[in-house]
């Protein structure tokens, strides 16, 4: 399994060119990219990236690749990230590493996001994985009342739990807040769950990503498959 994040990764590498500003995704996938760039970066590639997480950052470093932020720069040509799930759109659940905050501000603001994973992660329907929602600790059983009214007006309903980290306590991502994960699986409408948790007070940001991959990298046992928004 490894072996393939790491073959999709360096697909995405091809698509680097020199001078190039870089959104640097995070998860077990996109630390390959970041090992390969930094590789590249080594032997005399000059990009700059904006890391997606503290780990990425520390990764980056330690690989040598210079980093910016988006105060410094105002847009990006790529992120590469990884993903939870990819549906036939290129919709994605993100989170499962806890960074889809940034994750999703760092794509946003990129003219391309290249999504990278083994193609165990291709699914037809959004939803078995569960769906990350990061929620400011204040208020959080209204807000989970409201997340659960939206699941219901959009057609989907299931199981929340906050989530724990390793040594027992509630994880906290790296913007100070807590995630919520939601067993849905099967979200038939992501587009309109998306609107519907977006418009909740105390939810900052959820794991559905979009209309923002314009590509996948997808490698399995027969080869590397790269799949474009339509
Ligand atoms: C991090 O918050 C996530 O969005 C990751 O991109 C996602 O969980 C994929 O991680 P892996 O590459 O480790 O599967």
């Amino acid at each position: 399994m490894d072996q393939l994040k790491r073959q999709a990764a360096a697909r995405a590498l091809d698509e680097v060119r020199d001078g190039m500003q870089l959104g640097l995704g995070t998860g077990s996938t996109a630390k390959h990219f970041v090992e390969l760039l930094g590789e590249r970066v080594a032997a005399g590639l000059k990009v700059i990236g904006v890391p997606t997480s503290e780990a990425t950052r520390a990764d980056a470093q330690r690989c040598g690749v210079p980093l910016t932020t988006l105060d410094d720069i105002d847009r990006l040509d790529i992120t590469v990230d990884g993903a939870d799930e990819i549906d036939p759109q290129l919709n994605l659940i993100k989170g499962g590493g806890g960074a889809l905050l940034r994750e999703k501000i760092v794509a946003a603001a990129s003219d391309r996001m290249i999504v990278i994973a083994d193609d165990t992660k291709w699914v037809p329907t959004l939803g078995r994985f569960p769906l990350p929602v990061e929620v400011i600790p204040f208020g959080l059983g209204a807000t989970r009342r409201a997340i659960e009214k939206a699941f219901a007006e959009c057609g989907v309903s299931g199981q929340m739990a906050v989530r724990k980290a390793k040594d027992g306590h509630v994880f906290v991502t790296d913007g100070g807040h807590w995630i919520v994960d939601a067993q849905l699986g099967r979200i038939a409408d992501p587009a309109s769950l998306a609107q519907a948790l977006s418009a909740i007070p105390g939810v900052v940001e959820h794991g559905l990503f979009i209309g923002l991959a314009s590509s996948a990298v997808l490698a399995g046992g027969e080869g590397i498959r790269v799949i474009e928004r339509r």
